[in-house]
């Protein structure tokens, strides 16, 4: 049976044409019995240097157990990672967002190289789970991803930490709101160790809708890094993988049109980060399927924002399994007919089949969740605005908390330092729209997150009093008015780079309009007068990416023409 099974890897074990490469699989311990075997890709981000991905080379190797004790050889492989963390408010963002494009890039280069008959990825942060199903989605080949787990919550003086509450700290710390021991006692204990960040943020979001989209098993989203379900977990996927490769069910069977809506309803009922919008619209265009910002808008439309979810919410990521995990609130949302049932998965079934074995959700015991009749808002939390500072798009996140109109002057920062200085000066005020611009993809480059510069306004108290507009963008820890993705991007000579100083802007939830408030005359003048900066790079990484990068509108990726 395993010869069907490899129709990959024979190439390389069972051609005479290819001597080196039976040798070298020899070398590495291979039997002869194993050539009849598929050959299972393992790609980890694990890597030392943060709590997000320090223990995905250790489950890597459950995985393999699972792999091998299911007549298939597994055999780990490494790719990078950069934590968001780590590089928020420093120039090292700068090669986040263009990190997931060499994950994606290297997982295809590795498992189309070496052959492989399938890929199964261990993942765990922000951009690692949208590269590695990229690249899924390119190679076709039988693909599980398996999420890392979400980090347990931190504890000082009673109260409960993350990621969010060290970047808030430094708001307060501003603001005069903390003393020096509180401040190092945040510090110190919110992140206790190993797991992705701990609300609904990025790698939470992304894990979440890749689960409701089909491409891992249910409940990889919401068992905690360190819970045991984890380990159980990566020792199932060897079965799971095996099955795939006898259906031969790939990625392009899973990601269709309705399942990538599956995976935006999760995102918009849960609340989690408008960096899912970027990285869907990317994943679509791996798998050659349309997908477009008024797509993302129309699903924000019809599914309302019901979980309590930090960062605009009260629960974290760890708390979801005790109301029945994403599973149950997937099951509900299919309930009340927001889920598309019929979509295969990588355990051989459709979306309904497996939630028909999920737990229900219990309004009567848990409030994490809420019916759709009382939601937290009716229509979801990512909104897409146009106007004339956005004609090609962009993307705010508008959880109803902050109210759904701003209007103030223009308060211009061409870096995103420059606000944490006007912050520790008392520059910005009441009524201020901040506007971050040159950090779009190109011009960033990289296109930065903004969380420092949130967490900083959130913790000097001005969450409620400004609004941030900005072509970068948000991590999914912010909170707050803000509106990012904006495109076209300054660089690009977009009319975000011509406002100045005290320009009256509007940012309209309603009506999805930003809007620049100058005469059509003075836009020209100020269009006509512009220079486009030079590029902050033009070799390295950098500077090959500020020449490959789509836009955000168009998911930022970076292998089309
Ligand atoms: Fe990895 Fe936050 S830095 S999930």
């Amino acid at each position: 049976m395993a010869t069907e099974l490899n129709r990959f890897s024979k190439t390389l074990t069972q051609e005479v044409t290819n001597p080196a490469a039976q040798a070298m699989l020899y070398g590495i311990g291979l039997k002869e019995e194993d050539f009849v075997k598929p050959q299972i890709g393992i790609a980890s981000t694990g890597y030392e240097g943060n709590p997000c991905n320090m223990h995905l080379n250790g489950l890597s190797v459950y995985v393999k157990q699972g792999v091998n004790a299911n007549d298939m050889v597994g055999l780990i492989f490494n790719t990078i990672g950069v934590s968001d963390g780590m590089t928020n408010g420093n120039d090292g963002m700068r090669y986040s967002l263009p990190s997931r494009d060499i994950i994606a890039d290297s997982i295809e280069t590795v498992v189309a190289a070496q052959w492989y008959d399938g890929v199964i990825a261990v993942v765990g942060c922000d951009k690692n789970m949208p590269g590695a199903i990229m690249a899924m989605a390119r190679l076709d080949r039988p693909s599980i991803m398996v999420y890392g787990g979400t980090i347990r919550s931190g504890h000082y003086k009673g109260q409960k930490l993350d990621i969010v509450s060290a970047f808030e700290a430094l708001g307060k710390k501003f603001a005069n709101n903390i003393s020096d021991e509180d401040y190092k006692g945040v510090i110190q204990n919110s992140i206790p160790g190993q797991g992705a960040c701990g609300g609904m943020y990025t790698a939470n979001t992304m894990a979440s809708s890749i689960e409701a989209m089909g491409l891992s098993l249910p409940f990889s989203s919401s068992y905690p890094a360190t819970h045991e379900g984890k380990q159980e977990e990566c020792k199932k996927i060897g079965a799971a993988m095996k099955k795939l490769l006898e259906l031969n069910i790939t990625p392009k069977d899973i990601i269709t049109k309705k399942s990538l809506e599956n995976a935006l309803t999760v995102v918009m009922a849960l609340g989690g980060s408008t960096n899912a919008a970027l990285h869907y619209l990317a994943i679509a265009r791996a798998a050659g399927i349309p997908l477009t910002l008024d797509d993302i808008q129309a699903i924000s439309d019809r599914t309302p924002f019901i979980a309590d979810l930090k960062p605009s919410g009260k629960y974290f990521m760890e708390d979801i399994l005790e109301i029945g995990g994403v599973p149950a609130v997937t099951k509900y949302l299919y309930s009340v007919g927001l889920i598309h049932g019929d979509c295969i998965t990588v355990t051989g079934k459709t979306v309904a089949e497996n939630l028909a074995e999920a737990p229900d959700l219990d309004f009567e015991k848990q409030k994490m969740v809420f019916p759709i009749e009382t939601p937290i808002k009716k229509t979801g939390h990512i909104q897409v605005l146009y106007g004339n500072l956005a004609p090609e798009g962009s993307v705010a996140k508008i959880t109803g908390k902050e109210g759904l109109t701003f209007d103030g002057e223009a308060k211009v920062c061409e870096h995103e330092s420059e606000i944490i200085e006007m912050l520790a000066k008392g520059e910005i005020k009441a009524g201020h729209v901040v506007v971050i611009r040159n950090a779009g993809p190109k011009g960033g480059p990289g296109m930065s997150e903004m969380l420092k510069p949130t967490s900083a306004v959130m913790g000097a108290g001005l969450g409620d009093k400004i609004a941030l507009i900005t072509d970068g963008r948000f991590s999914g820890g912010t909170h707050g008015f803000v509106v990012g993705h904006i495109t076209p991007e300054a660089f690009d000579g977009g009319p975000i780079a011509l406002v100045k100083d005290g320009d009256r802007i509007s940012i309209d939830a309603n009506t999805r309009v930003l809007s620049l408030h100058i005469s059509d005359e003075e836009m020209a003048a100020r269009k006509a007068a512009w220079v486009q900066p030079a590029p902050r790079f033009t070799k390295g990484m950098l500077g090959r990416y500020i020449r490959t990068v789509k836009s955000a509108s168009e998911g930022c990726v970076t292998d089309e023409a």
